[in-house]
């Protein structure tokens, strides 16, 4: 039995209120930084707020609510996760995880239970990197993983990321003060959804993240040469937009067919001028590939860059592949993990161990902290679409195994 009992319709009902907030027939758009996400933020800083949380936002925009512990000498234990969304994406995907942690606080106030350590509910800023194409942001910041090239960021439209940030009550001059060190967090306790098919299928309630997948993201530009569609021999055409199109099968059978590494997906892809009546001139995609093993993702790179080398001389194109960030794949510690299944087993819940095949803000926090991930299913394995889907019983299952797991760690950390 589990120590406390969470109020599943009181969370359950924070769940949905979130995910009325920017929702439309196409989905969830909170993409960071927009006015979507930050409706989404300001709802997150009012439950917390209500909560009795003393709440601040830091540099980078992490938003970040704290609960005084009876030892305030004591590292912290966070809980969190992220507001935003992909665009016309879900309402479960980091909105659970964060929703959860204001839950448990809730609970711990109802019942008048004071921790050991001091708590925070943080929600990360930016975790899908939508808009500037650099993911994790917020964590990142937080965790000392930030590079100048993810400050120098454009969006698609060349807009900068400081006035950005500022919207959100960040601050990119002084962006380096959010930065936490080792050993201020006592531990990182994120619950998500799992994104994928295995929960679903095996009926367990639970996941035991044991670790998290690397990725490694590219962009490519592609050079050809405009010119008039109805006038232009087809065998002097320089298409920039064929050529891309053969790199989009070329990618996908890297991990279908040749195996190099887990999954390569090619999600994003631009043609200009993008009319019917002109050869494309230029065309860029962008792809990522994921693997738990980084020698996988170095092959991927090598790969790509073979093909890209075949495409330019066979094609009469220039290409320029554009490495964009390699994240570390991360495992998670079997005592953390042995915490988890604990957890799990006191609410009287079966569980699985399962490998993350999607990022997380807990895989930057693994710099400086141990890191615990609670998984619950996705009906149909379905994520980063509006059609993503958790039932509120497996929602309120996560939300009690994550207040069983802090209060696990409290004792034991
Ligand atoms: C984050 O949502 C990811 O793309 O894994
Ligand atoms: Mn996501
Ligand atoms: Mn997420």
């Amino acid at each position: 039995m589990p120590r406390y009992s969470i109020n599943d319709q009181r969370f359950n009902q924070t769940l949905q209120e979130l995910g009325h907030l920017g929702e439309s027939p196409t989905g969830m758009d909170r993409v960071a930084y927009s006015p979507e996400d930050i409706l989404g933020r300001d709802y997150a800083i009012k439950l917390m707020k209500e909560a009795g949380l003393e709440t601040r936002i830091d540099n980078a925009g992490n938003i970040i609510g704290r609960l005084a512990g009876v030892d305030e000498n004591l590292p912290v234990i966070a809980l969190g996760s992220h507001t935003d969304t992909v665009p016309k994406g879900g309402k479960y995907d980091g909105a659970l995880g964060v929703m959860a942690a204001i839950e448990v606080i809730r609970t711990l106030k109802d019942q008048g239970h004071t921790t050991k350590h001091s708590l925070e509910v943080i929600n990360f800023t930016n975790e899908e990197g939508t808009r500037f194409h650099r993911w994790l942001v917020g964590s990142r910041s937080m965790c000392g993983l930030l590079e100048q090239d993810d400050l120098d960021a454009v969006d698609d439209d060349g807009f900068g990321l400081g006035p950005c940030l500022a919207d959100i009550g960040g601050d990119i001059s002084h962006i380096e003060e959010a930065r936490r060190s080792t050993g201020e967090l006592a531990a990182y306790l994120e619950l998500h959804i799992e994104q994928g098919p295995y929960l679903h299928k095996s009926g367990n309630p639970i996941g035991v993240v044991t670790g998290i997948t690397g990725r490694a993201v590219f962009e490519v530009e592609i050079e050809g040469k405009a010119n008039h569609a109805g006038t232009t021999p087809m065998e002097t055409r320089r298409d920039a937009l064929v050529s891309a199109s053969k790199l989009v099968l070329a990618i996908q059978k890297m991990a279908a067919e040749q195996e190099i590494c887990r999954v390569s997906t090619v999600g994003s892809i631009r043609a200009v001028p993008n009319a019917v009546n002109v050869i494309p001139g230029s065309a860029s995609i962008g792809l990522e590939f994921r693997d738990t093993d980084m020698a996988a993702l170095a092959a991927a790179e090598q790969e790509l860059r073979r093909i890209t080398d075949e495409a330019i001389v066979n094609e009469e194109v220039a290409i320029d592949v554009q490495r964009h960030r390699f994240t570390s794949s991360v495992p998670i510690s079997a005592e953390m993990q042995a915490m988890v299944a604990e957890a799990a087993e006191n609410c009287g819940m079966t569980w699985e161990p399962l490998a993350s095949g999607a990022g997380h803000d807990a895989q930057a926090v693994a710099n400086i902290a141990p890191v615990a991930m609670i998984f619950v299913p996705s009906v149909d394995g379905i994520s980063h679409s509006p059609e993503e889907y958790s039932t509120p019983q497996d929602c309120a299952n996560g939300a009690q195994v994550l207040l069983e797991l802090l209060l696990l760690a409290d004792e034991r950390l």
